[in-house]
């Protein structure tokens, strides 16, 4: 068995689709089948909502992305517009991204330890394993420990995931951020909410359990999802027509759906996602939502049927084509920032 040090060798590296031209690929793509026209339709439904002037994007997360080396991508995203407010797990958001920002880093497993035949050494040597990437275990407990930290110094009462979020990336404002892509940061700078629905489901959990613990019966910050879910539904309101890029399914996929649905029990008549595209690997047969077709959540009144379009990929394959296609074509250049946090918190326009 390898040394911890020598697991924790070779950190992931995230992909700069900057440095690379997809956009003669996709083309091509576009007459062949199968997964190939799928993805190439989904890079024109990106193009367009990125090009709608009336389009406000909504960007949702599931799975392990930031961890996988998908970083940057959505880092730049944010950065060139292309990208209004982020639903996510808090897994990509806390655990992946936050905790990078804080200069940890995640590593390139050796190719044995997928068999999992390590994963008792790799426990002994409190190291944490997603399928081929390894993670220094006592890194992130300093991460969970950053959240309690940020809780213990926010004035006690409910927050929602998006208010805490954004004081995840003031702390990076007064602590220094580590790392040149952070979501969490260019959010916070660029005034992108971030909302994760089942935020306690991540190494932010262990820091608001600790927070609420210590505090005992006394005041203390909670967190408040229907404030998370009427927050989004506010901006739907603000801003009626949308789109969605969802990576997975799960928790983020619903969410962002369902604001239509809230807007209407609201009284507000706001129409269907106007775009949808989602990567997933996920398909129909169990019923679930997370690979459940756009065109079933058509059924329920949230994504409108001409621009939708199911890719069944997994997400280091497609998305790094996606997004280097609506980079590369540059649709987002003429893109204002909607700066939706203000949106939410105009008291903190300066
Ligand atoms: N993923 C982790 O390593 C991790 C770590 C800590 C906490 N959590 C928490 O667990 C909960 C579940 O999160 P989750 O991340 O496991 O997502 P999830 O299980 O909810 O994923 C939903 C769907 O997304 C699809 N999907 C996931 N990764 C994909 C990929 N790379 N490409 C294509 N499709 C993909 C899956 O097939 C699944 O159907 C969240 O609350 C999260 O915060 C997750």
């Amino acid at each position: 068995m390898l040394t911890k040090a020598e697991l924790l060798a070779t950190p992931v590296e995230h992909i700069d689709v900057a440095k690379h031209n997809v956009v003669p690929l996709i083309e091509a793509m576009r007459n062949m089948a199968f997964t190939a026209r799928d993805l190439a339709r989904a890079a024109d439904i990106t193009d367009r909502m990125i090009r709608d002037p009336d389009c406000g994007i909504i960007l949702c997360l599931a799975g392990s992305l930031i961890s996988a080396g998908l970083k940057k991508i959505f880092a730049d995203a944010i950065r060139c517009n292309m990208v209004d407010a982020i639903v996510s797990t808090g897994a990509n958001i806390v655990d992946q991204d936050f905790f990078e920002a804080l200069g940890f880093r995640h590593y390139v497993g050796p190719e044995r330890v997928r068999s999992g035949m390590d994963d008792a050494a790799l426990r002994d040597l409190h190291i944490d394993r997603i399928y081929d990437t390894l993670i220094d275990e006592d890194e992130l407990r300093a991460c969970d420990d950053a959240t309690r930290q940020i809780a213990d110094e926010l004035e006690p009462r409910p927050y929602s995931s998006r208010e805490f979020i954004r004081a995840m990336g003031a702390y990076l404002e007064q602590h220094g951020c580590k790392t040149p892509d952070s979501i969490v940061f260019e959010a916070y700078k660029n005034d992108v909410p971030i909302f994760c629905p089942a935020f306690s489901d991540c190494s932010a959990g262990f820091g608001l359990v600790a927070h609420q613990h210590a505090r005992g019966d006394g005041p203390k910050m909670s967190l408040d999802s229907a404030k998370d879910f009427l927050e989004l539904t506010q901006l739907k309101i603000h801003n009626p027509t949308t789109g969605l890029f969802m990576i997975g399914g799960g928790v983020p996929k619903n969410f962002a759906q369902d604001v239509v649905v809230a807007a209407d029990v609201l009284g507000h008549e706001a129409p269907m996602h106007k775009y949808a595209v989602q990567v997933t690997v996920a398909d129909v047969r169990d019923g679930a939502l997370s690979g459940s077709t756009l065109k079933e959540a058509s059924s329920w009144g949230k994504v409108d049927l001409a621009y939708e379009q199911m890719v069944y990929s997994e997400a280091t394959l497609a998305v790094p084509l996606l997004f280097g296609y609506a980079y590369h074509k540059g649709g987002w250049k003429n893109r204002p920032a909607r700066r939706w946090s203000r949106v939410l918190e105009p008291a903190d326009v300066a």
